[in-house]
């Protein structure tokens, strides 16, 4: 298995102005975006519910010149809460739609409860915090939302149609997004991740399982959060000034 680099990765002086949303930032490929962001001297807000990885992940970027990063408890699902928790951050630069959660079930255990919490973890928030955001985006002349897709509903993967049909619908509404947003200079795209190695994916893949993965990547690579940062930072800076409307892969080759 290859090591995570610790190459730097690109400074994109523009961001340096930005203000950032990130939600999901408390851990896991969330942690590497908003590490990531900071580094390019941006103001970067996370969302997320894990107070403890959250707070550490603050406190840990804490700079001389004071934070840059600032955590903001909120249940994504609870759609009161995401709207007064943007409307208190203001207008921004750069939405990342980024947290998810992977839950297995299968068909037998969907329930109309089931279904709708689901939807509402995987899929709903990102059409609410877009909308929410986009007026200021547009107040600033501009703006990026990244919405993070998924390799998952590619292949066809087991135990995970609700998180799948959210996957499949968030590239659906990346494009309807690009389109209505486009004429105030707000570009919309999603990243689609293969399989990064985080905390909580190796609840459900074992060092077998992971080879496995790496022998049917073209790269025989293990994919790690910075790389995905790596993409998102392009998408968000003037690197990516005439993308949108498209999905961008990051899976080593995967598919
Ligand atoms: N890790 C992978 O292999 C992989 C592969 C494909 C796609 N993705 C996608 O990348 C994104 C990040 O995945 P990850 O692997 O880092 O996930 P993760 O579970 O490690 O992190 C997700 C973060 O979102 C937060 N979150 C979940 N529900 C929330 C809620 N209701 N309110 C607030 N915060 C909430 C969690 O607390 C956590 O910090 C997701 O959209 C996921 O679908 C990941």
């Amino acid at each position: 298995m290859t090591p995570p680099s610790t190459s730097p990765i690109a400074i994109y002086p523009g961001l340096a102005t930005k203000r950032v949303v990130i939600t999901g930032g408390g851990s896991g490929i969330g942690e590497g975006l908003v590490t990531a962001f900071v580094e390019q001297g941006a103001e970067v807000h996370f969302l997320d519910l894990r107070d403890q990885s959250s707070d550490i992940l603050a406190v840990g970027l804490d700079g001389e010149a004071g934070s840059r990063a600032i955590y903001h408890q909120c249940d994504l699902t609870n759609l009161e809460a995401l709207k007064r928790t943007l409307t208190d951050i203001g207008d921004i630069d750069i939405l990342v739609n980024n947290a998810a959660n992977d839950d297995r079930h299968s068909l037998t255990d969907i329930t109309p409860a089931y279904f709708d919490e689901r939807i509402a973890v995987n899929l709903r928030h990102l059409i609410f915090a877009s909308q929410a955001v986009a007026p200021g985006m547009a107040r600033r002349g501009g703006g990026s939302i990244i919405n993070m897709g998924s390799i998952s509903w590619h292949l066809g993967q087991a135990d995970l149609a609700l998180y799948e049909t959210s996957k499949a619908g968030i590239e659906g509404l990346t494009r309807a997004l690009a389109r209505e947003l486009g004429s105030d200079a707000i570009r919309v795209n999603c990243v689609v991740p293969g399989n990064v190695k985080t905390p909580r994916q190796s609840r459900w893949y074992s060092e077998e399982d992971e080879a496995q993965i790496v022998a049917e990547q073209k790269l025989k690579v293990r994919i790690y959060p910075h790389h995905i940062a790596s993409m998102v930072l392009f998408l968000a800076s003037e690197g990516g000034a005439a993308c949108t409307a498209h999905n961008y892969w990051v899976d080593a080759g995967w598919l």
